[in-house]
């Protein structure tokens, strides 16, 4: 039976823990917080549980996963592993400073990979002597629930560690979409514009935070609107994942963090955590504030999704133009990573070449901002009279 390493065991490493034992592999998860550990044990308990009640698991297989599942006080515990995922405190210095105290006791050919959502891997492989065992495996938030990984090899990162790490993922009974390593990866930089857009649409008065998510829900299809989801984040960890990657990025303004979304971190309006965001959720309220404030009318729906829509799609496509993944894996990491209806590609060819270089030249006639600017390959696809998938 596989061995897996977990170090740390908050939101992710718990969840990812919950993914391999179900899948089998004996995992062992240490924390340097033995409450947080204790915690991670008590959560998997009440979790298990639940999936009783819902009759999904029989208590049997409760008993068989947690028994595949060691809570363990020292990482020199994780000597045996054959893959261990890190899922600490998002910092590079400590995840340095651990990766290579790790590489100490685990043997030659173990994988050692992390969970960073906004780290490059390059840096977090540089702190090891064979840093080509070195990997990003990146899973989503609720792992147990979200299908997708997205797996990132550094440049030091060998073709046989790529290999092992997605074909052990895809036994986890995971879809892999493989990625560069460039800020936010795949989900994290194509989403952008979803929250991006929907924010600069309602700073420019256009229309109300209800306005812009009822357009993306009824029209789009979108389980959630911006700001529900934003709402749902927390503002206060989108924000600062749009302003990484906006600085990560040297300040492209395709990227360029909102005042009202700071502003929202600042007040401590984070969203549902602290029961008002762009959204009262007091008594069950749910009432948009801008609504409140009645500051906002004309809204044309069509007009506020197409858009957010097409800027979407741009980014997408510009993601394949630079060749971070392919198609398929970018549409698959959408859907798969973020529950969009549509892969944006495949949304892409539905619309046509021809509607998202006219929609984005029409942004861009309207700002003159660098913000609108057309990918190139959407731009050669309609040349060519192409499409993303046949
Ligand atoms: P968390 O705060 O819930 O858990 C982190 C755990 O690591 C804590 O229990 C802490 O005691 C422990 N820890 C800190 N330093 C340690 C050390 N030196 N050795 C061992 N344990 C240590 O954090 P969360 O949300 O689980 O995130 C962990 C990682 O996963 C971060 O790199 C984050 O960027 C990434 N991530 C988070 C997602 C999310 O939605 N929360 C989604 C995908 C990735």
């Amino acid at each position: 039976m596989r061995i897996v390493g977990i170090i740390g065991s908050g939101t992710m490493g718990s969840g990812i823990a919950q993914v391999a034992a179900t899948a089998g592999c004996t995992v062992k998860i240490y924390d340097t917080n033995k409450d947080a550990l204790n915690k991670s044990k008590s959560n998997l308990e009440r979790i298990l549980n639940r999936l009783i009640e819902k009759g999904r698991i029989d208590s049997e297989e409760k008993n068989r996963i947690q028994n595949n599942i060691r809570y363990v006080n020292s990482l020199k515990e994780l000597s045996d592993s054959e893959l261990t995922i890190e899922a600490i405190v998002e910092s590079l210095a400590i995840k340095q400073k651990v990766f290579s105290e790790l590489e100490g006791f685990v043997s030659e050919d173990c994988i050692i990979a992390s969970n960073t959502s906004s780290l490059s891997i390059a840096p977090i492989a540089s702190s090891l002597q064979k840093p080509d065992r070195c990997i990003g495996i990146h899973f989503f938030n609720p792992a147990p629930l979200m299908r997708l990984v997205e797996v990132i090899p550094a440049i030091q990162t060998s073709e046989e560690v790529l290999e092992k790490s997605v074909s052990i993922i895809k036994g986890w009974a995971k879809i892999v979409a493989v990625a560069k390593d460039t800020p936010g990866f795949i989900v994290n930089r194509v989403a952008r514009p979803f929250y991006g857009e929907a924010l600069r649409i309602y700073e420019e008065g256009i229309a109300d935070f209800a306005a812009i998510d009822h357009a993306m829900k009824t029209i789009g299809g979108f389980r959630m609107g911006p700001f529900e989801l934003m709402d749902f984040i927390g503002n206060d960890v989108n924000y600062t994942v749009t302003e990484t990657v906006y600085n990560a990025f040297y300040q492209d303004p395709r990227y360029k963090p909102s005042f009202t979304q700071q502003r929202l971190s600042e007040a401590g309006y984070l969203g549902r955590k602290t029961g008002k965001g762009y959204y009262n959720y007091k008594d069950n309220k749910n009432v948009s504030l801008s609504a409140v404030e009645g500051s906002f009318n004309k809204n044309n729906a069509e007009e506020i999704f197409n858009r957010i829509l097409v800027m979407l799609i741009n980014e997408a496509a510009d993601a394949l133009f630079w060749n971070i993944a392919s198609a398929e894996d970018i549409d698959n990491a959408m859907t798969k990573g973020v529950n969009y209806p549509k892969g944006l590609l495949a949304w892409a060819d539905e619309k046509g070449m021809d509607w998202c270089v006219d929609k984005m030249d029409e942004l861009y006639d309207e700002y003159h901002e660098d913000r609108y600017r057309c990918s190139p390959i959407l731009r050669k696809m309609k040349r060519e009279n192409k499409t993303f998938f046949n």
